[in-house]
């Protein structure tokens, strides 16, 4: 056996509950399983954990991809002009506008990743605090300078050490926005981020229902003279509030409208932008291309990345609004490999796929979904007391289980352990041949993100390998779901 050096402890976990199959091809919802027998067809429910919304290969991409290729399209042109990522940016801007129903154009800074693109986000509103922050800083001192030196003494003895407070990032409890060292402190899940505390500055996770309480939790004033009186001006402490559209990792989790706007007023009112992350929810998923579109949360920041590269390609973008976008921004950030000519033509195609037929894929997207959530209500209603709860928007849908980690059994310590879902999915690939996940950080909920074009029969699969793992989970026969 050759040596295993590409995260082999890994596989070894996967191996464990039989989910370390070789996938040799795919095309749609279908990918191949090698195994000793032939190649098997699987039906793959976790869609790239959301870069697959029009499926693994989609036709028309690969031939952009191979004309691009057969063109000899130079790839990598750093530092020169890229009418390709401003196409890009311009198609994203005209869906934006429709969608939001504003007219204010978006700055695009192009990445590679999901966590590359939030991390952009994180240093582009660091700047914008800092540079707040020194004007006002400047402000107060010309104050002071020619202030009452009884009055200017106690502001500046109120205000020492107050500029250097580190940043506070906001985000709702459960989410996710990466695993980068900035990015991971937005993270939630503790086993994530706590060994990483120490490398960036850290976030607050606030309960939707304690916006604007968690917002004026983090209000700092210090001290001015204006008119020979000592007043308070509000310190810009908040770098930004991040929130995902639908909380993906963190176990499907549909942002409420009425959390939608009070974050929304609770930015302006204090001034600091709302970054929103579409990593996982954007790009045609939930029925509109832009998740938060749903909610009419316009974010002052937009993060988009894995379906925006078509399956094909590593591709991210932050968009920034106008108002809030600082030019200055852009000799300060870029990466080697980001706005690549590849990515960006890629990602044109796939916004041009989804708008085609006065946005045909939006609706499919949204039919497809409801018609993955009725079968998966349906499978809740017939087993009420082993599923929970079914939720989600258009195909980003999760089915939770009541809590297994009581009782006896092979199963229930594998809850205990945190894997529960990974047991089922084992299960569910090896008898079903259908391929889901667990979210990362709420294991007792799986994930369903196919793509647009997802099949009754494919749906249908999935329903016969979940009535049997509700089946046996009712009945508490571990020996059906474990692994021989
Ligand atoms: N933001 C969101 C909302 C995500 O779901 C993810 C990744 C990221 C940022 C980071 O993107 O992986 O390209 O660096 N989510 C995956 C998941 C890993 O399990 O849902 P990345």
């Amino acid at each position: 056996m050759a040596l295993e050096l590409a995260e082999a402890h890994l596989r070894g976990l996967l191996a464990q509950v039989g989910l370390d199959a070789e996938y040799v091809r795919g095309e749609g919802d279908t990918l191949w399983w090698r195994t000793p027998s032939g190649d098997v067809p699987v039906v793959d429910f976790v869609g790239g954990y959301g870069s697959l919304v029009l499926g693994h290969n989609h036709p028309a991409l690969v031939e952009r991809a191979r004309e691009l290729l057969d063109q000899r399209v130079p790839v990598h042109a750093q530092f020169s002009y890229h009418p390709y990522a401003n196409d890009l940016a311009a198609a994203l801007n005209r869906v934006l506008w429709r969608e939001f129903g504003t007219d204010e154009p978006y700055s695009a800074i192009f990445a590679n990743t999901g966590a590359e693109a939030v991390e952009v986000a994180l240093k582009h509103a660091e700047m914008d605090r800092v540079g707040k922050l020194a004007r006002l800083r400047a402000e107060i001192d010309e104050h002071l300078a020619s202030a009452d030196p009884e009055l200017a003494a106690r502001a500046r003895a109120h205000n020492e050490g107050r500029f250097d407070l580190p940043p506070v990032f906001l985000t709702l409890e459960g989410s996710f926005h990466g695993k980068l060292a900035g990015s991971v402190q937005l993270t939630h899940n503790a086993g994530y981020r706590l060994p990483f505390r120490g490398l960036a500055a850290q976030a607050r996770f606030v309960p939707p229902a304690e916006v604007t309480k968690a917002v004026e939790a983090e209000r700092v004033t210090v001290l001015d003279v204006v008119d020979g009186e000592l007043v308070e001006r509000d310190l810009p402490v908040v770098a930004a509030f991040f929130v995902e559209p639908v909380q993906g990792e963190g176990g499907i989790r549909v942002l409420e409208a009425d959390v939608a706007a009070e974050i929304r007023a609770a930015a302006d009112a204090a001034g600091f932008p709302v970054v929103v992350d579409e990593v996982q929810s954007g790009v045609g998923r939930t029925g509109a291309f832009y998740a938060a579109s749903h909610v009419g949360l316009l974010g002052d920041y937009i993060v988009l990345a894995k379906a925006i590269g078509g399956g094909l390609a590593k591709s991210s973008v932050l968009l920034v609004r106008r108002s809030r976008y600082l030019p200055e921004f852009e000799l300060l950030h870029s990466s080697t490999f980001a706005k690549d000519a590849f990515s960006c033509h890629i990602g044109a195609k796939v916004v041009e796929l989804l708008e085609a037929d006065g946005g045909a894929a939006y609706r499919r997207a949204a039919e497809r979904g409801e018609a993955l959530a009725a079968a998966l209500r349906a499978v809740r209603d017939e087993f009420p007391t082993v599923v929970a709860d079914v939720r989600g928007r258009g195909l980003m849908l999760g089915l939770e289980f009541h809590d297994r980690t009581g009782g006896e059994g092979g199963v229930a310590e594998y809850a205990r352990m945190g894997l529960l879902g990974y047991v089922l999915a084992g299960y569910l690939l090896r008898e079903h041949h259908v391929r889901v996940f667990p979210t990362a950080s709420a294991t007792h909920t799986l994930r369903f993100e196919p793509s647009i074009e997802i099949s009754d029969e494919h749906i249908d699969q999935l329903v016969t390998g979940l009535r049997a793992v509700c089946a046996a989970l009712r009945d508490q026969d571990d020996s059906a779901l474990l692994p021989g």
